[in-house]
């Protein structure tokens, strides 16, 4: 499935983009890998002779019509794997700047619908297959990263959309939760939490990639607890099938009305300032 294939990964100058990018050629495709910062492009094209290297910004649309018009003039691809994310920490009571917030919601959430806007029209035209990276976080919110977890919730319901409007098309629609993974991203982190390894998270999702599974979430327990020991208030709890866990997370008071057992500014995060990887 993967040998000979042209897959395109954003994100892929660092952490799991790096780790799926040379995992994937190593499985014999041929990748692009697209990132803001060429020198980290060029170390991970240099891992593997099937990985090239293209500087593309997914907030820029000019960056990723050019990068289509590059891919499409040497034969198009067949996976787009939207891996690019950055995750801010930040208490919305402490005069955080909108501009710092909102460049969050560009990358994180506007970055793949961009992406899946330029490439679509060629992935329909054959057999291919869109791969969006969520988080555990789109099921169990981290009140630190409140933007974070909003997006990665959006990615997750767009792409069980995108799914199901492309079900009798070409193109199938895959999405990675991974649990905290050891990459920059989680540096800032408890150090506590239990990271997974990204060639480990990459295994998996070679796994389920070939076994056909629209979901790869490996250690999904794993992210909740991690949340749960960051003290955020969570309820979890089942939808009506009992396959899901729905959570609840606010600093204050949840929905049953109890009263927080710990002050708000102990359940944000141990840590004060602001840290975003880019
Ligand atoms: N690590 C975790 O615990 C974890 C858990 C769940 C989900 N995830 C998700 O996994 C994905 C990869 O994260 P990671 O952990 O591998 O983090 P990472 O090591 O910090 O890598 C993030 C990647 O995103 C790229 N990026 C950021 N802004 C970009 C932009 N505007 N345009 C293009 N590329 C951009 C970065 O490249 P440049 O800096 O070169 O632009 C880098 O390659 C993200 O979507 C993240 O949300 C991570």
């Amino acid at each position: 499935m993967l040998k000979g294939s042209r897959v395109l990964v954003t994100g892929g100058s660092s952490g799991i983009g790096r780790s799926l990018a040379t995992a994937l050629a190593t499985e014999g495709a041929r990748v692009v890998v697209t990132g803001r910062d060429a020198q980290r492009l060029a170390e991970t094209a240099a891992a593997h002779e099937h990985i090239d290297a293209v500087v593309c910004d997914v907030t820029d649309a000019a960056q990723i019509a050019a990068l289509q018009q590059q891919m499409a003039a040497t034969g198009g691809i067949d996976m787009l794997v939207n891996c690019a994310g950055v995750m801010h920490f930040f208490d919305v009571t402490s005069g955080y700047p909108l501009d710092r917030q909102l460049q969050e919601v560009d990358i994180d959430v506007a970055g793949p619908v961009r992406m899946v806007d330029a490439f679509l029209p060629g992935l329909l035209e054959r057999r291919s297959t869109i791969v969006n990276v969520s988080s555990g976080l789109a099921w169990v919110p981290y009140a630190a990263a409140p933007v974070y977890s909003g997006a990665k919730a959006f990615v997750h319901a767009w792409t069980v959309s995108l799914r199901e409007q492309l079900k009798d098309t070409s193109v199938r629609v895959v999405e990675l939760l991974p649990p905290v993974t050891d990459t920059p991203l989680a540096d800032g982190l408890n150090p506590s939490f239990k990271r997974m390894p990204p060639d480990e998270l990459v295994a998996a999702f070679v796994k389920g990639l070939e076994r056909g599974d629209d979901e790869i979430a490996p250690g999904p327990v794993e992210t909740a607890e991690v949340v749960e020991q960051a003290g955020s208030r969570l309820h979890l709890r089942s939808t009506q099938q009992g396959t899901r866990p729905m959570t609840i997370a606010h600093p204050d008071r949840d929905v049953s009305g109890d009263p927080p057992s710990t002050p708000t500014h102990q359940l944000q995060h141990d840590r004060t300032e602001d840290t975003c990887w880019t």
